[in-house]
């Protein structure tokens, strides 16, 4: 298994035009770019996915199950209500990094509670979409690559 999940959540397709203030300038594309970078320099292959609905994510898992040797999630809105993301996510057997552009813990009290967080074995938040590549290198290390 040489394959990472990135996923993403909802209205991240819309990173760097949403709220630059909070999420940056850099784009999905721009993260997916540097992850394959990463993952490629690394012998990993990246199956880097975006969607606005719930289920559909929770299917994303359910094939992560199948081939993948990790899952680095951004779960956006997810985070904070999806008890079922939670459940598809205790599916899964390997590790299981959260990601956050923002500083989550900084910002409204609803956000910070995360669902997601009693599966995750890292957590990364607040460091811009830099957070991907750190959640990355992470899991890299941890697949002893
Ligand atoms: C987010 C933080 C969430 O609270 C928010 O709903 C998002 C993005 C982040 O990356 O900082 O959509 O996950």
């Amino acid at each position: 298994m040489q394959t990472v999940y990135i996923l993403n959540g909802p209205n991240l397709n819309l990173l760097g035009k949403r709220q630059p203030e909070i999420y940056g300038k850099e784009t999905l594309q721009d993260i997916e770019v540097a992850c394959g970078q990463i993952a490629e320099a690394n012998g990993l292959k990246v199956r880097f996915l975006q969607s606005n609905a719930e289920h559909q994510l929770i299917d994303w898992i359910h094939e992560a199950r199948e081939d993948a040797c990790g899952i680095i999630i951004n779960p956006a809105a997810y985070t904070h209500t999806s008890v079922a993301l939670l459940d598809a996510l205790g599916t899964f057997e390997r590790p299981v990094f959260e990601v956050h552009i923002s500083n989550v813990h900084k910002r409204e009290s609803f956000r910070h509670h995360s669902y997601v967080s009693l599966r995750a074995d890292g957590v990364i938040a607040g460091c811009g979409a830099q957070g991907y590549e750190l959640a990355l290198l992470r899991l890299i290390r941890l697949l002893g690559r």
